[in-house]
């Protein structure tokens, strides 16, 4: 089995993804790690993220072992991303390792922006997993303010808004749900209660055949 699991940032993907993953004895890839660390790896080396021959060597050269770096979960390594991840070479570089991924038995969750419209759109179940904005930021403060990096708010709030824009406007593979995704809105929802309603949705499309 192949659950999609997409949606803006900061809205519980990650969480409910892994969450799955154990719950259905699946892989789970992160593909927000991928584009996280084409966009560190191409500040590191001084580049701009969105100088395209910059950041598709990047992606080539990316290697997987390294996707577990702290460094890949901060702000400035996500707004990177949001750069390097229009670019349709970088996201042509990375497509192989997602389908490779996700062919794998038993099976996986994959979490993104384009998993069940371009990398697996034939993932037996899609989830387009959302929350309101103020939700979202407030969620990723509290990520980052445990995490202890100084935050302000209202920056997150706005990195937030500007990285959700570029990701919905851009050409390719922009951030939208699949037309056959369920949308699951955790804007009310804590953990364990956005996982109850995953499960119950997966058992119903599942019975319904
Ligand atoms: O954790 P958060 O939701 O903040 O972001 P992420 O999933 O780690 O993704 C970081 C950035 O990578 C996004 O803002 C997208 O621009 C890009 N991305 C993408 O384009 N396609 C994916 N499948 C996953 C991430």
């Amino acid at each position: 089995m192949i659950i999609a699991i997409d949606g803006p940032a900061a809205a519980g993907k990650g969480t409910l993804a892994r969450r799955l993953a154990a719950h259905f004895g699946l892989n789970y890839l992160d593909t927000g790690a991928l584009y996280r660390a084409v966009g560190l790896a191409v500040l590191r080396a001084g580049g701009d993220p969105a100088d395209a021959d910059a950041a598709e060597a990047a992606a080539r050269a990316l290697d997987p072992a390294g996707l577990g770096d702290p460094a890949l979960r901060g702000e400035a390594a996500g707004a990177a991303a949001s750069k390097v991840a229009v670019l349709p070479g970088v996201r042509a570089a990375l497509l192989a390792f997602q389908r490779d991924y996700a062919a794998r038995a038993p099976g996986a969750v994959l979490d993104g922006r384009d998993i069940g419209t371009v990398v697996c759109p034939e993932a037996e179940v899609k989830l387009f997993v959302t929350a309101s904005l103020e939700k979202r930021a407030e969620r990723r403060l509290k990520e980052l303010l445990d995490k202890g990096v100084s935050v302000i708010s209202e920056q997150v709030l706005r990195d937030m808004q500007e990285r959700d824009a570029r990701d919905s406007a851009r050409s390719v593979a922009p951030l939208v749900p699949a037309a056959d995704a369920v949308v699951l809105d955790t804007s009310a929802l804590d953990a364990d209660a956005a996982f109850a309603a995953a499960v119950n949705m997966i058992s119903q499309r599942h019975s319904a055949g």
